[in-house]
């Protein structure tokens, strides 16, 4: 099992660029699948959930090209099966994403449920009634959902909890659907405004896109397109957050400060200067240690809940006490006992993370258990004494593209040793 050793102490200063959202490109690549010629995505990031992806738009038929770079070519006219195994959608759950354009483009579908995951139980009810109440007749059985439905049919409908991949399957079902679908209490994330701007290009009619009601008109097909996915501001956000946790200063390129609004005034309460541009955001913390900020997280505009386990890490090393309370997901502090184990004074009641600051973590062998937890622990460990482990480092691969170069880039002492090196 491979490990990423970090040595802690070292202070993050310079420039590093974000990769194209994974939260962006999952939706994007499902959305191929709607087009009846070839779609041609660019800035998608090299990770395990979109290699995950990839294999399963082959499994599917479609002809993707991995070009050089950043480019992916996805021909969805050699599709020849519908159905979306557990073997691949349970290694990631944005695989129910092919759910909608499936269902919308070829009548009949199966896609196996994708399960629980170590945050929550995650589960896609929403995604079928929404479905559901556009005319498909959906069955789930032994683990699938088996969809079918002649022409899926415009309506109206109400979420009643904001969901960010329900958002999106049913907004990508209705590009095709006759008549016209209005999404209310619709997800507001930027990934999503930039799916729709995907479909767009593609020939959809796709409006109020990062509002709560999102307008689809059905058209009869979508053609191919050339897009490119917007930069990942979680990614960009967990950078500025090792800039503040290190006393440094980071630039982050290819992101925008609109996306991560309610991220940066909590990293300006924590004590970091923020100056942000076109295509760029700094956050200079001039050597000073975090001051703690209470957090709750909540469906953008507000705190996102991705960014939870990073602001942990930070009020673990700040000046006071915080409160962190994750109102998303269920089972989202597991990076906490971890954390606990070098040192930090953290205390869970409920839904909530009373954090009191100490001066310095403990380097320790720590195991990452989800995405984020796993980002949030390599920060820690940025600020630990001595030589901090972090193992099952399959989960930080999922989401974050080359995080030991861009983090080594930055001044981090960080390497990947293999399973055999790691004893
Ligand atoms: C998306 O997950 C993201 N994943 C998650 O990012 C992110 O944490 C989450 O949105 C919240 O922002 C992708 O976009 C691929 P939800 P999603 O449906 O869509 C409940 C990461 O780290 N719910 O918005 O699965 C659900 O239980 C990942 O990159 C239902 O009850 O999350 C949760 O409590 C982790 N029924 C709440 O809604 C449903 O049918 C929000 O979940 C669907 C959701």
């Amino acid at each position: 099992m491979s490990q990423l050793l970090i040595d802690g102490g070292t202070v993050l200063n310079g420039e590093v660029r974000a990769s194209g959202a994974k939260n962006a490109t999952l939706p994007i690549l499902a959305a191929t699948l709607l087009a009846d010629e070839t779609v041609v995505i660019q800035n998608v990031p090299h990770l395990h959930d979109v290699t995950t992806t990839i294999e399963l738009l082959g499994h599917l038929g479609a002809t993707v090209t991995v070009g050089d770079g950043q480019a992916v070519e996805v021909d969805p006219s050699t599709i020849h099966s519908q159905v979306a195994p557990y073997e691949l959608v349970s290694r990631m759950r944005a695989s129910i994403l092919v759910l909608g354009p499936l269902l919308a483009k070829y009548g009949e579908c199966e896609v196996s449920l994708p399960g629980g995951c170590a945050i929550g139980s995650r589960p896609v009810d929403l995604h079928i009634q929404g479905l559901r109440k556009m005319g498909a007749d959906i069955r789930v059985e032994n683990g699938y959902v088996h969809a079918k439905c002649k022409r899926l049919q415009g309506t109206r409908l109400v979420l009643e909890t904001v969901t960010v991949t329900g958002t999106e399957n049913l907004m990508m079902a209705a590009t095709l659907a006759e008549g016209t679908t209005i999404i209310e209490n619709a997800a507001r994330e930027p990934e999503i405004v930039d799916l729709a701007n995907c479909l767009n290009a593609m020939g959809a009619k796709v409006t109020g896109a990062g509002s709560s009601e999102l307008v689809i008109e059905g058209v009869e097909r979508l053609h191919g397109a050339e897009y490119s996915v917007m930069g990942d501001r979680i990614e960009t956000g967990t950078f500025l957050v090792g800039a503040a946790i290190t006393g440094g200063k980071v630039t982050v390129r290819d992101a925008d400060a609109r996306w991560l609004d309610a991220t940066l005034v909590k990293l300006q309460e924590a004590g970091g200067k923020i100056e942000s541009g076109s295509g760029f955001i700094t956050l200079d913390m001039a050597g000073k240690r975090p001051l703690a900020v209470n957090i709750h997280t909540a469906p953008h505009p507000a705190f996102p809940t991705d960014m939870q386990a990073q602001f942990v890490a930070l009020n673990a090393v700040a000046d006071g006490v915080a409160t962190v309370t994750e109102n998303i997901f269920e089972n989202r502090f597991m990076h906490v006992p971890e954390m606990q184990r070098m040192g930090a004074n953290i205390k869970i009641e409920g839904n909530t993370a009373i954090v009191r600051g100490v001066e310095k973590l403990n380097a320790a062998q720590v195991m990452a258990t989800d995405l984020r937890a796993s980002a949030s622990l390599v920060l820690a460990a940025l600020v630990a004494d001595g030589q901090t482990a972090v193992s099952h480092i399959h989960h930080i691969d999922r989401g974050y593209d080359c995080i030991e170069e861009k983090l080594g880039s930055l001044g981090a002492k960080i390497q990947r040793i293999s399973g055999s090196e790691a004893g």
